[in-house]
Order: C-alpha cells, then structure tokens, then sequence
C-alpha cells in the first residue's frame, strides 16, 4: 500500500454531503449541543439543492383552503401506495412548522399581496382527497433551492458546524455492525482523513448519473448508497427512477414543473394538448410518472415534433410575460442559453429526463438507518442515519410528488438532528478506529490510483450510462431489462480491468472520477436487477408486459445488496400500512384514476 498521511478527528456527530438534508442535520445536531463536522466533496453552495427550482410542499393554506390530511392523501395516492404512512403523515405535518422555520432564518419566499409566502399549483397536489388542484408549493420564484441552500448554510455556519469542503468520502468505518464514521480524501492537498464519530449522518444525494440524460449535476453519484453496499447494508426500492417530464431536449436541464402550475402545457405535433386525454382530470398537472408516460406514448406513435419528432413543446408564450418575469426568471434564462428560445414567443423543446431516485438508504422517521436481520427488516443499524434522496424513508414510495423533495430535506434532516441529541452521549468517549478498517478503504483507493488496465472509466461509464439510458427507462419489458442486467454485469466484471493515468493525489480528477464511476455501477446494478425482479407496474416503474399494479403480492419494499465480489441478492420489507398517530387512519390503496 502506498504510503498515506493520516489526519485523525474526533466528532459526536459527523454529516456526509452539504445540500439542504445534510445541512439542516447538522445545523440541528449543532443545536443539540453536539460538535458537529460536515464533510463534503463541493463547495456546500453548490450541492445539488441549489437547482431546486419549482418550491416546497405544505399545506399552509395561503391561497385558499389547505389541510395536511389532504397533502399526506396526495402524497400516499403519488407514492402508488409504496410510501411508509407512518413517515408520510410525520412529512406532512412537519411541513408547515419547516417553511416558517426557513422562513424566520431568512429564505426570501415569494408573497402575495397580503405579504404571506406565495404558494403555486403543482402535479399531483389536490384539496379534499382530489378534488381538483391546490396551491401548495411554497415558492422562491424558480429558484427555492438555492434561496434555501444559502440561508442554511449561513445558519450553519452561526451554529459552529465545522466545514471540510472538497473532502471525497471513501468509506464507512464499520466495526461489529455498528458505524463509528467515515475515512476521506482531502482533494487539495492529498491527505488521508478518518473521522471517528458516535454518528453519522449520510446526506449525500442521488445517483442520477448513472443516467446518460439526467437533470443532476455531474456530482450526483450517490457515494453515500455505494459506501453502504460496501458495508453489507442494503438499498431499498431501487426500481423507482423518477423521469421529469421537462428537462430541456438534448441539454437535461430541468424545466420546473412551476412553470405548468403557473398555466404552461404540453402539445404534440398536431398542436394537440394531449394530456387531457391521458389525464382528463388533472390534465398537465398529473403526477410526473403519468405524465412523463404520456409523452413518450405520443412520441412513440409518432406525434413528438422535431425534425426527428422525437420531443415534445411545453407552451409559456401565453403567459404574460410580467408573471414570466417574476415568477419563472431562472427557466426562461435556461431556455435561452440551451434551447436558444425565448419563452414569451415560442414553445420550449422537452423530453421526460432522469431527475430522482425514490429509492435509496432504508431509514424509518428519524433518520435511523434499517436493515434486515432474520425477520425484522426495522432493525437499526447503530451509528449510522440518512437523509435527503440519499435516503428511502420512505415518503415518496413508487414515485415522488413534485415539490415533496425540499420538504423532505428539511423535515427528515430536522428529525435527525433530534434524533442525534437523544441517542448520542456526548460525555462518552469516541470509539477508535482499527486499523485494519482504514487499511481496508485505502487498499480500494490504491485499486483505482494505480490501476492500469485496458478500460478507460470514460468508455466503462458512458457504457453504463446508455445501458441505464435505454433498459431500465419509463418504459420496461422483462426483455428490456433481462437485456440490461447483461450489459451491466459485462462492463462491471470488465471494471477490474480500469485503467488511469494520474497517480497523484492532489486534485486528481481522473481517480475522483474512477471511484465515481465504481459507486455508480453497483448502484446501476442493484437498480436494474430490482427493476427485472419487480413483475408489476407500479409508480416509475411501467412494466409493458405486467401493465397492472399488484397489491397481494407486490405491495412491499425491494431491499438489494450488493457486497464487494458477490452478485446482487434481494429480499424485501414490509410497507408500513399503518399512521402515525391516531389523527387520521390508514389510506387503502385505490386503482388509479387521474
Ligand atoms: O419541477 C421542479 O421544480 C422540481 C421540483 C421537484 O423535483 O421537487
């Protein structure tokens, strides 16, 4: 093993990732009391939350009546009743308490006339149990992310939280079953970083990447997920990708879902808003699964536009262009700069693309990661919690609701923070690091930093990405799939055979982007090989040869291991099909109707 310089720390609380979950976890534990580190491989500013566009779900009831038991019925109905109710209800009447929260630190919502935070429609989000649409989106106009981001990360900063920017998380430091915290590679100066902990909370996104077309940032390769299949922990619910029905046509960016809750729609190639015959009720505003479905339908029958009428237009040019101006400022720049369209004349150009990953870390309601030992799959993992799309908690079950993510964020990374003052002792001492653990993660880094080869990550990951792209997409057949396991577990097996060239550790792209790559595959992996195992459609998940959704036998969680050398292996979990509270009873799963 090469020789490495090791910097030890000592934290009661240690948070992987620096977007809105894992900045509001550490902001709570911060609050708690505890000493707190936040390690993350970008500037904090510039996690992934900062392109959340369109807002934040709560039934505040600004613009007209609003109720939590009408959100958690949307939410449970949007998650195709995959979603854990128990997490669902707790999401919900969180809710409002977190946007005022964000609202007092500082976040500068939109307003209506009266000066209350300005809320528009969004797919999926109904009155009275569906009803017809409400406006329940709190808004920053289309740039709520990035207002949220900023003022958590003030506030973190206010608290103490300690900040190690650009450190690349290798592993989890596991000792008996229980997590004690994490090694990491500081980027600008090579040094080696075991943070030894009485916690950690993994906060470190998706893996939309593992997606050729994505509306994630290139940063988005679920290291947190990897680093927990390593450790011999299962993912849950992997299947369930979300497609964005609006992500710019050949560029991905996302276009906010706002900008249909504002009055944009959807046309095929004979001018035809087809969404009111696929969803005569909610129309464009049908959750993301219907109407990303939609759409490909009509591209397939060969009503798309486009030379090769292989896209859809969305239309804003009704719009007045003041409301464009104040309430959709950001979109209508992206389209300018990647589809060269001004929004106030033409229609944007746009295909259902890769946005969120509903599956991910099982957790219950407080963050605690699960999982299975003999029977019981609600088994916590001690020391070890997560939050954010890193984490399934599982709210957003077979598909999320637009607007339901940054709610999450803030909800569950609050609950951990909670959690974090009741089970951490801060006058206990933190557990030492054996040797031999961090000896394990640097023998895999010395794998890729002189791994000499004949594959080029570049070729092994543009070959996932298009097996990803074109066999586990909106639309799956058992062929499709069984065709896509193949090509996987090729270019997996042909991963030992990695090739790079830079063998240094300061600022060494070409490994961060090796070991990137590694914790994309085995995500791909398990998120394929789910898919393939899943014989039902349910939420994201359109299988065309079992169109039909079913509840006896498939109304449970998929948990899927992946452990270094070994195949992927997959069991299951229960959905909870029970609340919270007394307050409202259990919601019974419905056919579907939109
Ligand atoms: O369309 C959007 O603004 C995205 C929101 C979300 O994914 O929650």
């Amino acid at each position: 093993m090469a020789d490495y310089q090791i910097v030890d720390h000592e934290y009661d609380v240690v948070v992987v990732g620096a977007g809105g979950s894992g900045l509001r976890a550490a902001l709570g534990a911060a609050q708690q009391g505890l000493k707190v580190a936040c390690v993350t491989k970008v500037f904090p500013t510039r996690s992934h939350t900062v392109a959340a566009q369109g807002g934040i779900s709560a039934a505040l009831g600004n613009m007209g009546e609003d109720s939590w038991k009408w959100h958690m019925y949307d939410t449970v109905k949007g998650s195709d009743w995959l979603g854990d109710q128990d997490a669902i209800e707790y999401l919900v009447r969180e809710a409002p308490k977190a946007v005022y929260e964000l609202e007092h630190w500082g976040v500068p919502f939109s307003r209506t006339d009266e000066g209350k935070i300005y809320q528009r429609a969004f797919g999926g989000m109904t009155k009275n149990y569906g009803e017809g649409p409400v406006q329940r989106t709190c808004a920053a106009a289309d740039r709520t992310g990035h207002a949220i981001l900023h003022t958590l990360y003030g506030q973190s900063v206010r608290r103490e939280v300690e900040f190690f920017i650009e450190y690349f998380a290798l592993d989890l430091i596991m000792q008996d079953g229980k997590c004690t915290g994490v090694t990491a590679w500081k980027l600008d100066d090579g040094t080696i970083h075991q943070f030894r902990a009485k916690l950690v909370i993994l906060a470190t996104g998706g893996y939309g990447r593992a997606y050729f077309s994505a509306t994630s940032a290139h940063t988005c390769t679920g290291d947190g997920n990897a680093m927990v299949l390593r450790a011999g922990l299962p993912l849950q619910d992997m299947e369930f990708v979300q497609f964005h029905p609006t992500g710019i046509y050949g560029a991905g960016c996302l276009i906010t879902e706002g900008a249909r809750g504002e009055g944009g729609y959807l046309t095929n190639s004979e001018g035809e808003r087809f969404m009111e015959r696929y969803a005569p009720s909610a129309k464009d505003l049908a959750s993301r699964d219907v109407v990303s479905r939609s759409m490909t339908m009509e591209i397939r029958e060969g009503r798309g536009v486009g030379p090769n009428k292989d896209h859809i237009n969305l239309h804003l040019d009704h719009l007045d262009p003041a409301v464009l101006h104040e309430r959709l400022p950001g979109i209508s720049e992206s389209a300018k700069i990647f589809a060269g369209v001004d929004v106030t004349k033409e229609p944007i150009p746009v295909i259902p693309t890769v946005h969120y990953n509903m599956g991910g870390i099982p957790t219950n309601y407080h963050g605690e990661v699960l999982t299975k030992v003999g029977d019981n799959a609600d088994t916590v993992v001690p020391g070890l919690m997560a939050v954010g799309e890193a984490a399934c908690v599982s709210v957003h079950g077979a598909n999320r609701l637009g607007s339901n993510s940054l709610t999450d964020l803030v909800v569950f990374g609050r609950a951990a923070g909670l959690r974090a003052g009741e089970v951490v002792d801060k006058a206990a001492p933190v557990p030492a690091a054996p040797a031999s653990v961090t000896a394990g993660h640097l023998a895999r880094l010395d794998r890729f930093r002189f791994a000499n080869g004949s594959q080029s990550t570049a070729r092994l990951r543009n070959e996932m990405q298009h097996a990803m792209q074109s066999d586990a997409a909106v639309f799956r057949t058992g062929e499709t799939l069984a065709g896509g396991v193949a090509k996987l577990r090729d270019i997996a097996a042909r991963s030992a055979d990695i090739k790079t060239t830079d063998r240094g550790m300061i600022w060494n792209t070409d490994l961060v982007e090796a070991l990137e790559y590694d914790n994309l595959i085995d995500q791909a992996l398990v998120t394929i090989e789910s898919a393939a195992n899943r014989k039902e459609s349910r939420g994201a998940h359109a299988r065309e040869d079992f169109p039909d959704r079913h509840d006896d036998e498939w109304m449970k969680h998929t948990l899927a291991w992946k452990r270094p050398g070994e195949d992927v292996a997959i069991d299951y979990r229960p959905v909870h099909t029970y609340t919270m509270s007394s307050d409202i009873e259990y919601i019974k799963p419905k056919a579907r109707v939109y």
